[in-house]
């Protein structure tokens, strides 16, 4: 049994402690908003925010995320307002088949948390996630544009 917070509520969950966060996202809350990709860490696709930072939900274990505040896809608009990166994602007409698209925009809302201009250096080093669709122009013109929203 694990207790989560995620994006504000509470959840109890029967899940054994080493499963991943993910899964338990997925499968016993259903918040499928954030997706697998490869399931080793390398692709960011199921990227989610613990305490405020950008972390691969397939790679931590359930037990690691408790007592935390985790946030979601579905959870980064408040009071009715999309984020600012979500907006620029739209202004910038970002996604392609969009499979990718969630997990990059959690991983570039924390980046903007802590750098709120970064350069393309920082970009480069930070926003590591994985487009099979190749979105990475688009991506950083959103970034660039949230930075400066
Ligand atoms: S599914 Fe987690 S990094 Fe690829
Ligand atoms: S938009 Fe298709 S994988 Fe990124």
């Amino acid at each position: 049994m694990a207790r989560l917070t995620i994006n504000g509520q509470s959840h109890d969950v029967n899940v054994a402690p080493d499963t991943p966060l993910l899964w338990v996202l997925r499968e016993n809350v259903g918040l499928t908003g954030t997706k697998y990709g490869c399931g080793i860490a390398q692709c960011g696709a199921c990227t989610v925010h613990i305490n405020g930072e950008a972390v691969r939900s397939c790679s931590i274990p359930v037990s690691e995320a408790e007592g935390k505040q985790i946030t979601t896809i579905e959870g980064l608009a408040s009071g009715g307002r999309l984020h600012k990166v979500q907006q620029a994602w739209i202004d910038n007409d970002v996604p392609q088949c969009g499979y990718c698209q969630a997990g990059m925009i959690m991983a570039v809302a924390a980046l903007l948390s802590t750098k709120p201009k970064p350069t393309d250096a920082e970009i480069n080093d930070t926003i590591t996630n994985i487009c099979r669709c190749g979105t990475f122009q688009q991506v950083r013109a959103a970034i660039h544009a949230a930075a400066n929203a």
